[in-house]
């Protein structure tokens, strides 16, 4: 051992930091045939112990990070005495360092520890959070998000991320919501493809690049009442229709592995739903990586009460088709016993230990377990200029423009006397929103500082705090009314603290917290243009705002650039073009409300009692799916289809005019959606199929082409046959998913169709 050790001590692998973004060419994806590795990882197996092989099987958390119930924290001695496979939940070159190296010296086989840790959104250097990255709709920069992230990550020793999440999300009382890309599943799908490739890069044997991971397999986002953790029961057409097309594009784009859900789906938890995790993800899908599961999740079965202890919830999850325990260390308990009553087969164990042992190999971590654990290499990457500069691109690109009254915005850097007035101007600690593992919050740019670093020499910057972000003391009310006083203009920065949305944080109420909201109404009340700027990590209710607030920007948690992306969009040096992925309700009533909603028997009509609609709400959200402003305008015009029917394998081109009729140049996020008529089940009013972000120089206009195919009007049949139906469809083109342009096809056959 001791050799082999100094060997491998020896071996110091020095890695660029290259760049290596768009399309991936997928070397060394999971599901390749590699015959030396497949021989390697087999003959390492048949030395193995049962304990060893369960060893294997095991994630435990170090106590650096809490991420869920604490349950174990001997995890060093446990590495020691190789019963740990991987660990999460800590990282830096110096601990991965030695941690790996107490695990090669002190087990039989030193087979190499794998580390993983939720990078959901930038390693170091903070990203806006996936919500508001989404929001973006840039997949390139989202991808390269993704890629640094990878990069700083994986300089500290890290081989596996917990991301991406694409659970689809439509309701905002789950703080979830926050990490995934929203509530469309076609820019769900995409923007799955671009983290994973992001993060997994184009080849896993690159010291830059990790383990993605796709979660929460399944349909976690349909937690009933929005309370996390909460009963999902939805149909088998939903959930096929909906919630698994974007763990299916995570596994087309090569993802290396799956994590299981806390939830149940239709009565069986999915931490050990064989549906799920066997007939679809091994035998339909084919997937070749390997399923972890979520935070003691096994061990939760017991609460859920379809097994009656941990030895069966041990059982049930190996004998499902999970392959990793994160926490509850119940496969290394209860399987020996299980394996020797014959519940458990040791060819089952032995099926999970080789996709576990085939992705550290993919990993390099063989050749050399030290190759991710370089300090010098790290001080070298982390934090790099360009990094930082990249998270304020991205942040810029994420805000949404919700009004803008009488081009109140952009400011003029040469205003006379700005008051900055909220609980956010100078809050550093929650800009970098939920989930942001190794972030370094404490070098967040302020939005005070963004802002004075913006404005001319001119200009005086007045300030009151105003309010805390929650809580009930009004006593700062009154300086931020004499303060908002003396201005010329007032930018009121309010928002949701950072852990306000994420794991284990539902809302019921989801109004600005505390006395914020009287905090607006006050400053409303000076009479002075007011522009409000919200950092939060879901759509809030803001419907008094929405009327009585000249101007809105909904800036979400953006990362450590958060106050100078601010500054760049109020100001104007950056022109907004942030679209929501998510719809903004009117209130919390409406909830579940989306854009994508079928037609029912009997649409709203406002003049019929017997119609589908409230008493005291319109139907309509505050804003809608796809909706975001600019300080242009984009007018839209001339959409012209080539042909009005096609076959199942025809083709029809859509164009459409986009002129930029403003007095900025500016992106526009063009929205493609279609409509199926007539369906052999209910079909939603309208769904996106395409969209093309683009900039239009004022003045300037633009064709745009998309190309439409039977693929796009697929969908799960009566018969949940995979495949189109021969019927007319409507195809809608717009800046949003309210406002329209229409035009109309036939398709002229019916037929069955490969899944995606
Ligand atoms: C948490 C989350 C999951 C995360 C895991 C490890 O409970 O549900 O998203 O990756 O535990 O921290």
């Amino acid at each position: 051992m001791q050799a082999k050790s100094l060997i491998l001590l020896l071996v110091l692998v020095m890695c660029g930091t290259t760049f290596s973004f768009g399309k991936v060419n997928k070397k060394s994806a999971p599901w390749e045939k590699d015959e030396k590795m497949e021989k390697f990882v087999n003959d390492l197996l048949a030395k193995m112990t049962l304990e060893e092989k369960l060893g294997q099987l095991t994630l435990f958390s170090s106590s650096w990070d809490i991420t869920g119930p604490i349950t174990n924290n001997n995890y060093v001695e446990d590495v020691k005495k190789g019963k740990v496979g991987a660990i999460f939940n800590a990282y830096s070159a110096d601990f991965t360092y030695r941690l790996q190296k107490e695990n090669i010296e002190n087990t039989r086989l030193g087979i190499p520890l794998l580390f993983g840790y939720d990078v959901i959104h930038g390693h170091w250097t903070t990203f806006p959070i996936p919500l508001a990255e989404s929001c973006s709709w840039d997949l390139e920069w989202i991808e390269k998000s993704a890629r640094i992230a990878a990069i700083e990550a994986t300089s500290e020793g890290l081989h596996w991320t917990f991301a991406p999440m694409v659970d689809i999300a439509r309701d905002p009382r789950w703080g979830r919501i926050a990490e995934g890309a929203g509530e469309d599943i076609y820019l769900g799908c995409e923007i799955a493809k671009a983290r994973v490739n992001g993060f997994q890069g184009d080849d896993l044997s690159k010291n830059n690049t990790m383990l993605a991971c796709a979660k929460h397999y399944a349909a976690y986002g349909v937690a009933q009442a929005g309370r996390d953790y909460s009963t999902v029961d939805i149909s088998n057409r939903e959930l096929w229709g909906t919630y698994m097309p974007p763990f299916k594009a995570a596994l087309n784009a090569g993802v290396a592995t799956f994590m299981t859900s806390f939830n149940e789906l239709d009565g069986t938890p999915c931490t050990g739903n064989d549906y799920l995790l066997d007939d679809v993800l091994r035998k339909k899908w084919g997937f070749d990586g390997f399923v972890v599961t979520d935070y003691t999740s096994i061990m939760e079965m017991t609460e859920h009460g379809n097994v009656k202890d941990k030895k069966e919830a041990g059982e049930v999850a190996i004998n499902a088709g999970v392959d990793m325990d994160m926490q509850s260390g119940i496969f290394n308990d209860y399987l020996p016993k299980s394996v020797e009553e014959g519940k458990v087969l040791e060819s089952r164990i032995d099926q999970a230990v080789i996709q576990i042992l085939k992705m550290k190999y993919r990993l390099g971590l063989f050749e050399d377990p030290f190759r991710y654990s370089n300090v010098k290499r790290a001080k070298k990457t982390l934090m790099k200029p360009e990094f930082i500069e990249a998270s304020r691109e991205l942040a810029k690109r994420s805000i949404v423009l919700l009004k803008n009254e009488n081009q109140v915005l952009p400011l003029n850097k040469d205003i006379k006397k700005l008051a900055l007035i909220g609980p956010y101007v100078k809050n550093r600690r929650d800009l970098v929103g939920t989930w942001s593992g190794a972030g370094k919050w404490e070098k967040a740019v302020t939005v005070y500082e963004g802002i004075e670093k913006a404005v001319s020499k001119n200009t005086e910057i007045l300030y009151a705090e105003g309010s805390k972000l929650f809580g009930d003391d009004k006593s700062g009310f009154e300086k931020a009314i004499a303060t908002a006083e003396k201005a010329d203009a007032v930018v009121l920065l309010v928002g949701e603290p950072h852990d306000w949305s994420g794991e284990a944080a539902s809302r019921t109420n989801l109004e600005l917290p505390g006395v914020q909201p009287e905090l607006v109404k006050e400053i409303v009340k000076t009479g002075k243009p007011v522009i409000m700027v919200m950092m939060n990590g879901r759509p809030l209710t803001i419907d008094w705002e929405a009327e009585n607030v000249p101007a809105i920007v909904e800036a979400w948690h953006l990362g450590v650039q958060a106050g100078p992306a601010i500054a760049d969009v109020l100001f104007g040096d950056y022109n907004p073009s942030a679209k929501l992925t998510v719809t903004f309700p009117r209130s919390v009533g409406q909830i579940p409300i989306y854009y994508n909603m079928k037609h029912t028997g009997r649409p709203m009509d406002p003049n019929q009692k017997f119609t589908s609609k409230y008493l005291d709400s319109p139907n309509t959200p505050l804003y809608p799916f796809g909706y975001g402003l600019s300080y242009t305008k984009f007018d839209y015009s001339n959409i012209q289809l080539d042909k009005t029917s096609m076959g199942v394998n025809g083709q029809i081109t859509v164009k459409v005019t986009v002129t930029n009729s403003g007095k900025y140049d500016g992106e526009e996020v063009v929205q493609l959606y279609i409509q199926d008529l007539v369906g052999s089940v209910t079909r939603p009013v309208k769904e996106l199929k395409h969209f093309e972000k683009l900039f239009i120089a004022k003045g300037e206009s633009k064709v745009i082409e998309f190309k439409i195919t039977a693929e796009d009007l697929a969908f799960y049949r009566k018969d949940m046959s995979y495949g189109v139906e021969a019927g007319d469809f409507k195809i809608f083109v717009g800046t949003n998913s309210v406002d329209v342009k229409e035009a109309s096809f036939r398709l002229t056959q019916s037929s069955i169709l490969p899944e995606k």
